[in-house]
């Protein structure tokens, strides 16, 4: 089967010969990709709505893994009972909506040695609340898929060292091997913080200290794309 980019980046952080769990599967790709391959001995997949569940039922019937790839219908961890699963995948949801889940049931969360995330938005939010909750950053990866580039992270339960606020929030193992692909997604972040001291620019009344907060990080992102070799 052929896997998207961004599908194909989780499934290489998945450690092989685990039993994973894919909270928020959808279509259910992901786990059936993981099992036929042989990288997951068995997979359980997660669905809070029928519909996506009826779609995730016929995928995994048509490769013939209804014995390998179970689905169930619940919110979030709910679904899973603590030592089930070896690895989960929590993917194409919000850095919010993923810490919520995470945040719901500790008894399960505390139970999973490594877990893969990809949000589709606040991964800055999602890391701060891994890194105080007692997790490492283990990898990261981005991948470009269309337009988009997409984050993917594995966490484990263990201590990340203190971070420079701005590199938590773009990635600490993607700004040490300094991603390519940080280029374009910096350079994003500029775009929208110069936007915004224009839109500043015009408003008298605003505050000097919002303003010059600002401009530190717009220098400051200005320095890393220029470590990059981008400006
Ligand atoms: C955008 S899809 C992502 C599907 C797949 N994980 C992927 O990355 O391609 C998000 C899926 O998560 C499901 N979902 C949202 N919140 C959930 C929750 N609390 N528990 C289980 N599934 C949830 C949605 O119904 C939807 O099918």
């Amino acid at each position: 089967m052929q896997l998207s980019p961004r599908l194909l980046a989780i499934a290489r952080q998945v450690p092989p010969e685990r039993v994973v769990a894919d909270v928020g599967t959808d279509h259910a790709l992901l786990p059936v990709y993981l099992v036929s391959t042989g990288i997951a001995p068995r997979a359980i997949a997660v669905e809070l709505r029928r519909g996506p569940l009826d779609r995730a039922l016929r995928n995994v019937q048509s490769f013939g893994l209804a014995g390998q790839v179970e689905l169930r219908q619940g919110d979030g961890l709910e679904a899973l009972a603590p030592g089930e699963a070896e690895v989960v995948v929590i993917a194409g949801l919000g850095g919010d909506r993923i810490v919520e889940i995470l945040e719901a049931h500790p008894d399960v969360r505390g139970s999973v040695p490594c877990w893969v995330f990809q949000p589709m938005s606040h991964a800055g939010t999602l890391r701060r609340w891994l890194v105080a909750h007692g997790y490492r950053l283990a990898d990261e990866e981005l991948v470009a898929e269309g337009e988009r580039i997409y984050e993917v992270i594995r966490a484990e339960p263990g201590r990340e060292p203190p971070q420079e606020a701005l590199v938590m929030e773009i990635g600490p193992r993607l700004w040490e091997r300094r991603d390519p692909l940080l280029v374009p997604l910096l350079r994003r972040r500029l775009e929208e913080v110069e936007a915004r001291l224009a839109h500043l620019a015009s408003r008298p009344e605003a505050g000097a200290g919002a303003r010059s907060g600002l401009e530190r990080l717009a220098n400051r992102l200005g320095e890393m794309l220029a470590e990059l070799g981008a400006r």
